[in-house]
C-alpha cells in the first residue's frame, strides 16, 4: 500500500476539533436559509472567497459570524452528523470535539440547545457507525472569568455529557492565569482539562497552562518547542499535543508546511497528533491534514504510523478501549506496512 492509501485508509481518533468548525459553506448557506438569517455573502463562493485569514483573530470573527445559523438543536444535530459522516468516510472511529457554549448562549440560545443536538447525532452514531466520542466544552478567553463561571454552572446538570472542559478563542492578550479559578472549580467538579496554547502565544503560556489550569492535554502546542527545558518537561510527562497543520497554514502560524514543527515533536519524543481544528474554513479533514504534511515534510511510514498511534494514546478513552484501539491500529500498520 502507498501512503497515501495508507493514509486514506488506517484507522485515526481525532483529538482536536470545533463542531461549530465544521459547518461547510453549503450548510451555513441553507441553515441561514431554514432560519431566515440574513448572511453577507450571496453565495457560497462568496463564502469561500472571504477565508483568507492573515492571523487566528481574523479566523474568530468570522467564525463567530458563520456560528450565528446554528439557532436549534436540529441545527447542531445537523451539523454534527455532517461531520460524523466524514469521519466515517475517513476511518476516524473516535472523536474528542470541542464546542463553544458561550458562542451561543451570547446569542440568546440556551446551553442545551447545543448540547442536546450534539450529544443526540454522537449518540447515534456510536451506536449505528461505532464511532465512540467524547464532548468537550470551552470557554471562550476573550470572554470575563465570571462568564466562564456562568458556563461551568450551566453543564453542571450534564457532567454525564460533558467530559472535558476546554480554553479557546484569542490567545493573545488573554493567557491562561485569567482562568485558573474557573480551571479549579472545573477539575473539582470532574471535568478533564485541556487548553489552547502556543499556538499564537508563548512557551510560557503553555507552561502556564500546564502549572495553573492543570491541563491534561495541549491543544496546538507548537511553541512548546521554542524552549528547551519546556520540551523536555512535556516529553517527560508524554503530556499530548494536538497539533494542526492545516490550521497552522491558514492562520499563518506558520509561513509554509514545510516549516511545520511535528516531526521535529516527535523526534523530541513528545506525544504529537494531527487533527483538522476548524476543517470547514482551513480546507481539510483529519486525512487532508495528514497527507498535507506528510507531503511537505516527506515524513515516512514509520512516523505516520507514530502519530496515528499517538492519537489513540493521548486520547481519554479508558485503559481498555485505548488497549483494543491501540492493538487494532498496530495490527493495520504490520499488514500494510510496506
Ligand atoms: N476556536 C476555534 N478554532 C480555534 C483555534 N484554532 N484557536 C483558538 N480558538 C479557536
Ligand atoms: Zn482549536
Amino acid at each position: 500500500m502507498d501512503i497515501t492509501s495508507f493514509i486514506a485508509n488506517m484507522p485515526k481518533a481525532e483529538l482536536h476539533l470545533h463542531i461549530e468548525g465544521t459547518l461547510e459553506p453549503d450548510m451555513m448557506m441553507s441553515l441561514a436559509d431554514r432560519n431566515k438569517i440574513a448572511l453577507p455573502y450571496a453565495s457560497v463562493d462568496e463564502i469561500r472567497a472571504a477565508y483568507n485569514f492573515t492571523s487566528l483573530q481574523d479566523f474568530l470573527d468570522l467564525y463567530y459570524q458563520g456560528m450565528a445559523v446554528l439557532q436549534t438543536p436540529f441545527d447542531f444535530y445537523d451539523l454534527t452528523n455532517a461531520y460524523l459522516a466524514r469521519c466515517f468516510a475517513q476511518n476516524v472511529t473516535h472523536v474528542e470535539i470541542f464546542f463553544d457554549p458561550q458562542g451561543h448562549t451570547a446569542r440568546g440560545l440556551t446551553f442545551e440547545a447545543a448540547l442536546d443536538g450534539i450529544t443526540s447525532a454522537l449518540d447515534e452514531t456510536e451506536r449505528s457507525l461505532g464511532i465512540t466520542s467524547k464532548l468537550i466544552m470551552c470557554f471562550l478567553r476573550h470572554l470575563s472569568e465570571e462568564d466562564a463561571f456562568e458556563t461551568l454552572e450551566a453543564a453542571l446538570p450534564h457532567k454525564d455529557r460533558i467530559f472535558g472542559v476546554g480554553l479557546d478563542s484569542s490567545e493573545k492578550d488573554h493567557p491562561p492565569p485569567k482562568f485558573m479559578r474557573v480551571f479549579k472549580a472545573a477539575r473539582d467538579a470532574g471535568f478533564t482539562a485541556v487548553a489552547h496554547a502556543g499556538e499564537e502565544g508563548s512557551a510560557a503560556n503553555v507552561a502556564d497552562a500546564i502549572d495553573l489550569l492543570e491541563i491534561s492535554r495541549i491543544d496546538h502546542g507548537n511553541a512548546v518547542l521554542n524552549d528547551a527545558i519546556l520540551t523536555d518537561r512535556v516529553s517527560a510527562a508524554q503530556i499530548p499535543l494536538t497539533m494542526c497543520p492545516l490550521s497552522n497554514l491558514k492562520l499563518c502560524v506558520v509561513d509554509d508546511l514545510s516549516q511545520h514543527p511535528v516531526r521535529l515533536a516527535l523526534q523530541a519524543g513528545l506525544l504529537a497528533t494531527i487533527n483538522s481544528d476548524d476543517p470547514a474554513y482551513f480546507g481539510g479533514y483529519i486525512s487532508e491534514n495528514f497527507l498535507a504534511v506528510q507531503h511537505a515534510l516527506n515524513l515516512s511510514f514509520e512516523e505516520i504510523c507514530q502519530l496515528g498511534r499517538n492519537a489513540y494514546l493521548g486520547s481519554f478513552m479508558d485503559a481498555g478501549q485505548k488497549a483494543t484501539a491501540v492493538a487494532a491500529f498496530d495490527a493495520f500498520a504490520a499488514e500494510n506496512t510496506p
